[in-house]
């Protein structure tokens, strides 16, 4: 499948990459794709980065009809361009729409979007040791209509950013706040998916914790309010005892592809591995009685972050004297070693652009 290219008329400067922010510059193309009702997915083409025209009615506006990726690309040493595990993320934008009445798009399709758009922009992706290009595909419901059900009518568009490192710590621990009000999600719920409306629930949490100087929130499950989930922008793993523990997927947590890989890696070490519900309670009295060895989030953008510190209420603790554990350092060596093709990939988890 190859889609047609609109080339911008005039190219952006590049970035310095050693200044790069999150999330902030973006590069000279993006992808578009059209569904209508009867049609099904059609036109997909890669245009000049820019605002797109939508009616004030447009549902997504009103009802949040919308779900996204999150994947990178990498500069190998080799000099040439690669992708970690797409396929993956293909898998779970479709089980994202299946929950919110999207259409799904064919696996192959989403892929070679991926692929093409990141080809195209392969000037854009950085060589600066920890810097990659973070490619954010998603789709919004575009029907003119106040009605609530499925629209007819979707934008599927994927725009793309040189990145550095998501916290501005980089791989130093970060602090974090478990949170006691809101709730994150639900069984039954849209935990799983990556739907805007988790992260706008999200939201007013993450201020409070910010206000704390803590760097994200570590939710509870929403029905007892004492099993550990996840963080706002990361799965999250313990070590306790010699073991890995990391709360089991049970609807409301997203299934991570940077968790999967860093179980993955773990059990090809031999590490023991408990997927399982862990109460906050049996978290800290692990701290406190000096059983937790580590606590680490993983996730594309912040990719395997060391947590330094937890507060629960007036309970705090610091994790491994709020340095880097071994495991923590030895996954994210492995880890970003595959994705930037210094290390082996013996699962096969690369694809590696032409
Ligand atoms: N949990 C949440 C809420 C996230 O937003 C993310 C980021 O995508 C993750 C976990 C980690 O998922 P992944 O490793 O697929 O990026
Ligand atoms: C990602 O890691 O890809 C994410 O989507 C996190 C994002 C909410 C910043």
């Amino acid at each position: 499948m190859k889609f047609p290219v609109t080339r911008a008329a005039v190219l952006k400067p590049k970035p310095d990459p050693s200044t790069l922010i999150f999330g902030k510059t973006f590069t000279d193309h993006m992808f578009l794709m059209d569904y209508t009702a009867g049609q099904g997915w059609h036109d997909g083409r890669i245009v000049p980065y820019g605002p797109f025209q939508l009616e004030p009615s447009a549902m997504v506006f009103h009802y949040a009809q919308e779900v996204f990726e999150g994947l990178k690309a990498y500069r190998n040493p080799q000099g040439g361009v690669q992708l970690f595990r797409p396929i993956e993320n293909a898998r779970r934008i479709n089980s994202s729409c299946e929950r919110m009445c999207i259409p799904q798009i064919p696996e192959e399709t989403f892929v070679s979007a991926v692929e093409q758009l990141v080809e195209l922009e392969a000037d854009w992706v950085p060589d600066q040791k920890g810097t990659s290009l973070y490619i954010r595909p998603f789709i919004i419901a575009t029907t003119p209509s106040l009605g609530v059900h499925a629209a007819h009518d979707y934008l599927f568009c994927i725009i793309t950013c040189p990145v550095g490192s998501y916290y501005p710590e980089g791989i130093n621990p970060v602090k974090i706040y478990i949170e006691n009000e809101d709730v994150r999600a639900v069984r039954g719920g849209t935990g799983y998916t990556k739907c805007g409306g988790n992260y706008a629930a999200s939201i007013r949490a993450g201020e409070r914790a910010e206000e704390q100087g803590y760097s994200q929130v570590l939710w509870l499950d929403g029905v007892y309010r004492k099993y550990i989930e996840e963080v706002g922008a990361m799965n999250v793993l313990f070590k306790i005892d010699g073991r890995v523990v990391t709360p089991a997927l049970e609807g409301s947590v997203l299934p991570g592809i940077t968790r999967k890989s860093c179980l993955e890696l773990l059990r090809d070490w031999g590490v023991p591995v408990e997927e399982r519900r862990i109460t906050a309670e049996e978290l800290f009295d692990a701290a406190e009685s000096g059983r937790l060895e580590e606590a680490w989030g993983s996730g594309t953008a912040a990719v395997v972050s060391p947590i330094g510190e937890l507060a629960w209420g007036d309970r705090k603790v610091i994790v491994n004297g709020g340095a880097i554990g071994e495991t923590t350092q030895k996954l994210y060596d492995t880890l970003t070693g595959i994705q930037w093709g210094t290390l082996p990939d013996p699962h096969g988890w690369v694809v590696k652009l032409p």
